[in-house]
């Protein structure tokens, strides 16, 4: 039986499901990512590292809730706290103790923050920092880099292709996307001569670890690299956390890469696996969101609303989850198994004589077959130094779905071609899931699709 046979009958329920879904949603689907051929997992229920689907088939799960759980599913912490909160109420419409003690968590682990406001989600918080950069420097320009991911408003939009510098989407305006520049990653000249060319940028933003969620890697020093530059020009950097933060170290990137960014953007982890965003930075920044005297109010302040902002329930598993992250030696379990789990992928990919590599970060990683890559550092990190610059290609479609499908029948669940790990996921999981990998690319060989 094929790959996409075996998929098909593990999956009656999901099946089902996905038949009643493509009448009600565009796609079938509720977030792009969740697009699959022929069609998406159905999941039922979740702990720790596993999650179940509607046929009862047993996952390993790389999609931690898209990066969120890097306490993994149900942590016993977290579900005590959200189901006290649940009992004394979801919404006072009203300021509570729980946003504080949030709030106050966030700034013992991210010391460039000095003022925040919470969001419901990554998207509202770059939508805000953008804003509030704009209105600090009274410039409307905004630097961003080739693929790199900032949600979903006008401001972030894609650009149309890998070639193309030009921001694109139906229902966009032109002068929005006129007022965003895109740049390649990587080249920190190109991005001083375009700070001097353009006075009117006010800031720059960046994945700190590269184009969707480091898929695309940036080079070392480059974070700080931008720091410099972006000072050096007076325009300001907002770094994007919405992915690394909490997760490459308690203190995210900067902590890691030794930067303060002047507005942060957070999400995911933030929140313990609810909803729920921020973003915070210098207080002379957002300072911009206070309400001062009239001429103020009506000529400088953004407003800011937003009906679930710090909500209880996701302040109380924020709150539960940044106590519990504080303590960085879970960044080194976690970073230390997903090294184990792509060395053994490459020495598979190397048994099998495949082309093609796996390579990560921290807790983060990606797959790459059927494309020769270079050798990654330690078998681990891809290659970008002394002069390197070559940048992972895309996974061929049909093999991305193959891998992704093949996966999936052996019991491990990947975010696109990557995921990432969590404190629940454990040594007999990477075990598992090199068995499963095993088994995916020897039938890709079969199928001679490798
Ligand atoms: C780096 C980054 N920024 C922003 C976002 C948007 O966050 P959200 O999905 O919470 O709107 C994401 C989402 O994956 C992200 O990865």
């Amino acid at each position: 039986m094929t790959i996409a046979e075996t998929f098909q009958r593990k999956h009656p329920g999901s099946a089902a499901l996905y038949r009643e879904a493509v009448s009600l949603f565009p796609d079938g689907v509720t977030h792009d990512t969740r697009r699959f051929w022929p069609f998406p997992l159905y999941v039922d229920r979740a702990e720790g590292s596993r999650k179940w689907d509607v046929d009862s088939n047993e996952i390993i799960d790389y999609v931690v809730g898209h990066g969120a759980l890097f306490l993994g599913h149900n942590h016993p912490a977290i579900l005590a706290a959200t189901q006290q909160q649940l009992a004394k109420g979801t919404h006072y419409g009203a300021s509570h103790e729980l946003e504080v003690r949030w709030a106050a968590a966030v700034k013992e682990l991210l010391p460039s923050i000095e003022s925040l406001r919470f969001t419901s989600s990554g998207t509202e918080a770059t939508h805000m920092a953008i804003r509030l950069a704009r209105a600090f420097t009274g410039r409307d320009k905004i630097v961003r880099f080739d693929r790199h991911f900032h949600g979903w408003h006008d401001n972030v939009v894609g650009t149309a292709g890998p070639e193309s510098t030009t921001p694109h989407s139906p229902g966009v305006p032109e002068a929005t996307l006129s007022n965003v520049i895109v740049i390649p990653p990587n080249d920190l000249e190109l991005l001083d001569s375009t700070l001097k060319e353009h006075r009117d940028i006010a800031a720059v933003i960046i994945e700190p670890t590269g184009g969707s969620w480091g898929t695309y890697p940036l080079a070392n020093g480059f974070v700080q690299g931008v720091r410099e530059v972006t000072s050096q020009n007076d325009v300001l950097m907002i770094m994007d956390e919405v992915i690394t933060g909490f997760r490459l170290a308690p203190g995210g990137a900067q902590q890691k890469f030794g930067v303060h960014a002047d507005i942060t953007t957070m999400a995911k982890i933030l929140a313990g696996g609810l909803p729920g965003g921020a973003v915070g930075g210098r207080s002379d920044v957002l300072a911009y969101i206070e309400t001062r005297d009239d001429d103020w109010n009506e000529n400088h302040r953004i407003a800011h609303q937003g009906t679930f902002n710090a909500n209880p329930l996701s302040a109380a598993a924020g709150s539960t989850a940044l106590t519990i992250v504080s303590d960085g030696e879970l960044h080194k379990r976690a970073d230390s198994l997903t090294r184990r789990w792509v060395q053994g992928m490459n020495a598979l990919i190397r048994k099998h004589g495949v082309s093609g590599c796996a390579y990560g970060y921290s807790s983060k990683f990606h797959i790459l077959l059927g494309r020769p890559c270079p050798e990654p550092i330690d078998d681990f990190e891809w290659p970008l130094h002394e002069g390197r610059r070559e940048m992972p290609s895309a996974m061929r479609p049909d093999l991305a779905l193959a891998l992704k499908q093949g996966l999936i029948n052996n019991g491990v669940d990947l975010m696109s071609t990557g995921g990432m790990l969590s404190i629940a996921h454990s040594e007999a999981d990477i075990d598992k899931s090199l068995d499963a990998f095993e088994a995916t690319i020897s039938q890709m060989q079969d199928e001679g699709l490798l």
